[in-house]
């Protein structure tokens, strides 16, 4: 009879303990699946103790680069966390040593991924991150096995929960982003530092790693633009739904003639489009490809039991004998990630400005747009509120035809040098399909 597959588990917190649970609900469908049984022989967190777990016989290992080098396991499964230092350090043990890998860690991936990749490969180890990326949804596999077939042109998606359930809230209940932000930590969905969830990092992350296995290039998240959502107001969200649109924060990665670029940043989405639908802290990340058309893969991106569940398939993957480069193509025919710069962001804008309460004032802006070619596709003057009354402005959404990124810019900042408009304009892109 076969020898159980021996798994070396790293970390017992949200995910850790989510996936040996599962393993112990599961247990006989997953030996069936795999074809042998599956065991947790050891396992590392800081503080030693099972949690109320059956781990068994497992040993106990306080450093978890011990666990990946112990000779004990057949598999590494790192749910620590953080880029750098003990998660990092163990996956480098357990791969350099041959022993696979199965990672939740999308911080380590997006620093190193290419490194690690390239590690897996010289010693036969596998590396599989399924979990990294849109916590339950299969979007590695989808774009390294099911979609290997096609050229892809984009993907994008909403791929941060908290983000996604403060611009719902706020949509949806009519509050600030401050009260939404701090719902969103009271149920344990933000950080209690939000800095990395909102300004728009985290996403950033995942997209590095999504644009590797869909462009053939390195992780590089340097080569991301990011955006993050604490600029967006009520007064957009109203103005989004007046114009058929709701506003989502988007990681991007697209061909474009300047080459692939990736962004992070509030959009305008068509209603009808299933980003658009995706509401709470759902995820879900839409794949153009050549032969396939758009699909839109929905579901939860967080959470114990669906983090775990995205681990799970990788284990059963690794113990099925199933080998596969780790960003879908040989580490060495990777390629630098294009770093295009937002100034050549092509698309439609949204633009709410502050506009001065006097004659002329909208035949400047309008002015402003026709000196670099920007043609207005819709124009709104909204009531003024009290403040904006007393302050002598009117507030005003236009929405742009096609454009550049550093034609809008520049139009506007001349706009605020004429004296026109007061305060920073808020500039919102529009998703392409959109238009
Ligand atoms: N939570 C989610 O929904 C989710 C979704 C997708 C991906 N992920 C990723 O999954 C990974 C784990 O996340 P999590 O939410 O499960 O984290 P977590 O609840 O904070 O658990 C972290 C675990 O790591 C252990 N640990 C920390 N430092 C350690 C050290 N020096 N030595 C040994 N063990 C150490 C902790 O031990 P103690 O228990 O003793 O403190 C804890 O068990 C992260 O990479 C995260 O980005 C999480």
């Amino acid at each position: 009879m076969t020898n159980p597959l021996r798994l070396g588990v790293a970390g017992l917190g949200v995910v850790g303990t989510g996936l040996i649970r599962l393993l112990q609900r599961r247990h006989a469908e997953w030996a069936a699946r795999a074809g042998r049984d599956i065991a947790v022989a050891a396992y590392s967190a800081r503080r030693r103790g099972d949690r109320g777990l059956d781990l068994g016989g497992a040993l106990y290992y306080a450093s978890p680069a011990e666990l990946a080098a112990s000779g004990s396991i057949d598999i590494f499964v790192e749910l620590i966390g953080g880029a750098e230092g003990i998660a990092f350090d163990a996956v480098k043990a357990a791969l350099s040593r041959g022993i696979s890998v199965v990672t939740a860690n999308k911080a380590m991936l997006a620093a190193h991924g290419f490194e690690l990749a390239t590690l897996a490969e010289r010693s036969g180890a596998q590396l599989c991150f399924e979990a990294a990326v849109g916590g339950g949804i299969p979007v590695i596999k989808t774009l390294r096995e099911s979609l290997a077939g096609n050229a892809i042109q984009r993907v994008s998606g909403i791929f941060n929960g908290t983000c996604n359930y403060i611009l719902s809230r706020m949509e949806t209940e009519r509050l600030p982003f401050d009260v939404c932000l701090r719902e969103a930590q009271a149920l344990g969905y933000a950080e209690a530092d939000p800095a990395f969830d909102i300004g728009g990092f985290d996403t950033a992350h995942k997209l590095a790693i999504v644009a590797s296995l869909a462009f053939g290039a390195k992780v590089d998240t340097g080569a991301v633009s990011v955006e993050g959502i604490e600029q967006i107001t009520l007064a957009d969200l109203s103005a989004a739904d007046e114009l058929g649109f709701r506003i989502k924060l988007l990681g991007v990665a697209e061909r474009t003639p300047h080459g692939v670029e990736q962004r992070v940043h509030p959009t305008m989405v068509a209603r009808s489009a299933p980003l658009a639908q995706t509401m709470g802290v759902l995820n879900a990340v839409s794949i153009d490809g050549d032969a396939i058309g758009e699909l839109t893969l929905v579901g939860p991106g967080a959470g114990g039991d669906a983090t775990a569940s995205a681990v799970a398939g990788d284990i059963v993957d690794i113990a099925r004998g199933i080998r596969l480069a780790p960003f879908g193509r040989p580490a060495a025919s990777l390629v630098d990630a294009d770093r295009v710069p937002m100034q050549r962001h092509e698309g439609g804008y949204y633009v709410r400005l502050a506009v001065v309460d006097r004659p002329g004032a909208m035949g400047a802006i309008a002015a402003r747009m026709g000196e670099r070619l920007i043609s207005l596709e819709a124009i709104m003057q909204k009531r003024a509120g009290k403040e904006a009354a007393a302050a002598g402005v009117v507030p005003v959404v236009l929405m742009t035809h096609g454009t550049t990124e550093s034609s809008i810019r520049e139009a506007l900042a001349l706009t605020v040098e004429d004296g026109v408009v007061r305060e920073r304009p808020q500039v919102i892109r529009i998703e392409r399909e959109a238009l």
